[in-house]
């Protein structure tokens, strides 16, 4: 047994110090060290766990001896979720789901569960928040109560392995949440960065050895009170994290980390009184409520992964009152809007310096493609000058610091997601099949003069103007 000693582990990220700090250097949060007690430096190694049967055996590499396959995956049998994992559970894979309190996680996993179980696959849900009986009653709010999953409420590692390996090891085992967890090889606190740790690497050994694949929940939390998912997101395979705010029904499936599959695609869902619901289709989720005449909004033919998502920006500009005028950002990337406004200023004369300045990307959504760059330009020109964008148009490209609108990629999916949606023009760089209704715009000045031309007639638009179905045509593509 290693020598006994005190160390100082920050809880949100996991590292180790030898005295306290107020300020954790790695990952810059405030009060997240506290002191722990470990068996050494190695105690969190499979070294100090306790010594498994398994121990020295050698397994054959399966897969590398036939021909070269794709990993087996059993599909949850939700559309949204399997689009994120990559078409499945891939067999003795560990997940990471991670996700703010109240979110969603305990709700989609139930749903995850039932739906595996429905296919005839071996599924148990370990609860370390919730009794029993609670699980169960969700499950009857869910509409789940017949579902063939087996439910466990416990929180010791040890047990829950030994519990999972009596008879066929199931085909996937829902850990909720990794921070109750806790296992007798360590001293430490349940829910300490060692806990958690230890607790993630038994599982994974589990998950491991029988081929179970196992999902791990992780609350993040923000004042560090306990371990954050950060400190097993290089342990485990996929890494996931569940979003959306309390203000909006949908939620967000993203992937961060997949070893197995891609990490740009997202699931949406939407919140409703019997659990999550897909949506298949979240452009028409995200424009709903759109108001069409109002100045300072822009539609952006946006991609998330594979699939094509239209997202409204709103901006607004106001003559400000302070030195420093505002810059606020919900939904984009700050830095990027200051590069916007800055180019505007520098290529197309138009001045912000003295304006508060507000972005919003509607619906909750978190868009990082630089692709938005256009369609928040137009918006921001819209709101200076009070003229309201063609409701019928959409926007995407890139803005250059030279002032040039840079092409991006994915212009045809794009441009088929908006017309699908009814939009009959798309203002992009170097259209394909330029004219009428893909218009193609060189520089960023040009987009002002188009604003501009378009404040001078908006007087005269009215309505939701042509049919766009017959407006758009497929070889505009
Ligand atoms: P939950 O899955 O418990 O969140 P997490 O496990 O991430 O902490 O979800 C809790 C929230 O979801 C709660 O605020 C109520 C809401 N909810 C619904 O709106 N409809 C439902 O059918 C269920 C089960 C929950
Ligand atoms: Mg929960």
């Amino acid at each position: 047994m290693a020598k006994i000693h005190q160390t100082f582990v920050c809880q949100s990220c996991g590292a180790v110090y030898n005295r306290w700090r107020g300020r954790c250097e790695a990952c810059d949060g405030w009060n997240t060290i506290q002191e722990e007690t470990s068996a050494g430096p190695g105690q969190s190694g499979p070294a100090a766990t306790r010594p498994s049967r398994a121990r020295g055996r050698i397994f054959p590499l399966e897969g590398l001896t036939g021909e070269a396959k794709e990993a087996p995956r059993t599909p949850s049998g939700i559309g949204e979720l399997d689009r994120v994992t990559g078409g499945g559970f891939v067999r003795g894979s560990v997940i990471l789901l991670g996700g703010d309190p109240g979110i969603g996680k305990s709700t989609l996993l139930m749903q995850a569960a039932a739906a595996m179980a429905k296919q005839g696959a071996g599924v148990a849900y370990i609860s370390g928040e919730e009794a029993v009986g609670q699980v169960r009653l969700r499950a009857e709010r869910l509409g789940l109560a017949q579902a063939d999953v087996q439910l466990a409420a416990q929180t010791n590692v040890e047990d829950i392995v030994e519990t999972l390996s009596q008879g066929r090891p199931p085909a996937l085992a829902v850990i909720d949440s990794i921070q109750t967890m806790w296992t007798e090889t360590v001293e430490s606190a349940p829910g300490t960065v060692t806990q958690v740790r230890s607790s993630a690497q038994a599982l994974i050994r589990f998950a491991k050895t029988t081929g179970t694949a196992v999902i791990l929940v992780g609350h993040v939390t923000k004042d560090g009170q306990i371990a954050g998912p950060r400190v097993v997101e290089h342990m485990v395979d996929a890494v996931a994290s569940f979003e959306g705010d309390q203000g909006h029904h949908f939620r967000i499936l993203r992937a961060v980390k997949n070893r197995f599959g891609p990490t740009d695609e997202i699931g949406v869902f939407e919140m409703t009184d019997a659990g999550l619901s897909e949506v298949p289709n979240p452009s028409a989720l995200f424009l709903a409520g759109r108001d069409q005449q109002a100045a300072g909004t822009a539609v952006f033919a946006g991609m998330e992964g594979t699939r094509p998502l239209l997202v409204e920006i709103q901006a607004l500009v106001a003559p400000s009152s302070l030195g420093m005028p505002r810059r606020a950002v919900v939904g984009w990337d700050p830095n990027r809007l200051s590069m916007v406004l800055a180019v505007l200023e520098a290529h197309a004369g138009i001045r912000l310096g003295s304006h508060d300045v507000y972005l919003n990307v509607a619906g909750g959504l978190r868009v990082v493609e630089p692709a938005a760059d256009l369609a928040v330009a137009a918006a921001l020109v819209s709101s200076l000058s009070g003229a309201v964008l063609p409701a019928e148009t959409v926007y995407f490209g890139e803005i250059g610091l030279s002032g040039a609108i840079r092409p991006v990629a994915q212009a045809g999916a794009r441009l088929k997601e908006a017309q699908k949606l009814g939009f009959a023009k798309a203002l992009i760089p170097q259209g394909r099949g330029e004219g009428e209704k893909v218009l193609s715009v060189e520089t960023l000045r040009h987009i002002a003069d188009l604003v501009a031309g378009i404040g001078a007639g908006s007087a005269r638009r009215g309505g939701r103007g042509r049919a766009p179905a017959r407006a758009m045509e497929d070889d505009d593509y």
